[in-house]
């Protein structure tokens, strides 16, 4: 027999305010997330991105936007997506960019992390990203270092505003331009999802509805807060929408005991080709990746034409760019 997932409330604590980045919402230094950004903020990084992939996409020669401006690229958790999408734009843009492999560092012999980022800026890095798995760590080291720029590239189940931006970029083309007035479903492990967080916050400022919906125990508690409604179902979150967001399971999670199986996570909460026919007609689906194929998303759905997965991906160097000249800017106005 199998269990059935419930879609009830569960204690996990929303995050809402609890590591609020809105101090640093104008020292533009910074992108710490999403949370507090102006809608005109949001807009005029949307635009400047949007012109930055059409310039990518020329194929014209690297620039000198970021000429002088080294960036240290501190991933202290894995990615793909992320970590490759910031070296080209930097590189693009003329920076002189450096990776950090935390694996291979002192980091393992004890030096903190705010130890080792202080290095970097001895050395004259000017502008950090950093990938952490701890939620605050970004916020942390924008407090306690001296003029470095700090961009989130993900913090725990904080934020992820580099991937909500990739996001509002996608979504803002797959809707001709209008936000309001619009829906999004967002499917999965919303409790340690910063994707979603990130996502919720830019969408609500933009005037967009977003519903939730998974698992009791991936739901925090008041996740209203959050200026979202949950649905109890995934065929309620999308039947009408206009666009689905499918959330990465991660295994952990099952060893944890909070999900039974994947099986049955992919017959209960899984975007399947039946349950995409329940939104509007022209709705996309999304994903931030990487893609568990068969659990979050069938596979066909995947490598549907209603799948902008990819478009993200491309839309995410865009981003990048708009956020690297963005923060440099501030940071040679602050010097
Ligand atoms: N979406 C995302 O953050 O992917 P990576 O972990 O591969 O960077």
């Amino acid at each position: 027999m199998t269990m059935l997932i419930p879609a009830l409330p569960s204690p996990a604590p929303t995050g809402a305010g609890i590591f609020s980045t809105r101090s640093h919402a104008c020292d533009a230094r910074h992108l710490l997330g999403l949370e507090g950004m102006p809608r005109d903020t949001l807009l005029a990084l949307l635009e400047d991105a949007a012109h930055e992939r059409a310039w990518l996409a020329s194929g014209a020669p690297n620039r000198s936007d970021l000429a002088g401006c080294s960036v240290m690229l501190a991933f202290i958790e894995d990615s793909t997506r992320t970590r490759t999408s910031f070296e080209i734009a930097a590189r693009r843009l003329g920076a002189n960019a450096l990776t950090f492999s935390a694996a291979a560092s002192s980091l393992n012999k004890g030096e903190t992390l705010l130890d080792t980022m202080k290095l970097f800026e001895a050395m004259g890095a000017q502008l950090l990203v950093l990938r952490h798995s701890m939620s605050g760590a970004a916020a942390y080291l924008a407090r306690s270092m001296g003029a470095t720029g700090v961009v989130n590239a993900g913090d725990g189940m904080h934020e992820h505003p580099t991937q909500g931006l990739l996001d509002l970029l996608t979504l803002q083309d797959a809707w001709g331009g209008e936000f309001r007035g619009r829906r999004l479903a967002i499917v999965g492990d919303v409790a340690h999802s910063r994707v979603a967080r990130s996502a919720i916050a830019g969408l609500t400022t933009l005037g967009v509805s977003v519903t939730v919906c998974g698992p009791g125990t991936l739901m925090p508690a008041d996740v209203e807060m959050l200026g979202c409604t949950v649905a109890p179902a995934v065929e309620d979150a999308m039947a009408g929408a206009d666009a689905v967001m499918a959330l990465r399971i991660q295994r952990e999670r099952m060893e944890g005991g909070l999900l039974p199986s994947l099986v049955e996570y992919a017959r209960v909460w899984g975007v399947t080709q039946e349950r995409v026919a329940l939104m509007k007609p022209e709705a996309v689906v999304m994903h931030p990746g990487p893609v568990n194929r068969g659990v979050e998303l069938e596979a066909s759905v995947a490598d549907s034409p209603r799948s902008v997965i990819l478009k993200q991906v491309a839309n995410g160097v865009a981003v990048r760019c708009a956020v690297l000249k963005r923060c440099w800017s501030a940071w040679r106005d602050a010097a």
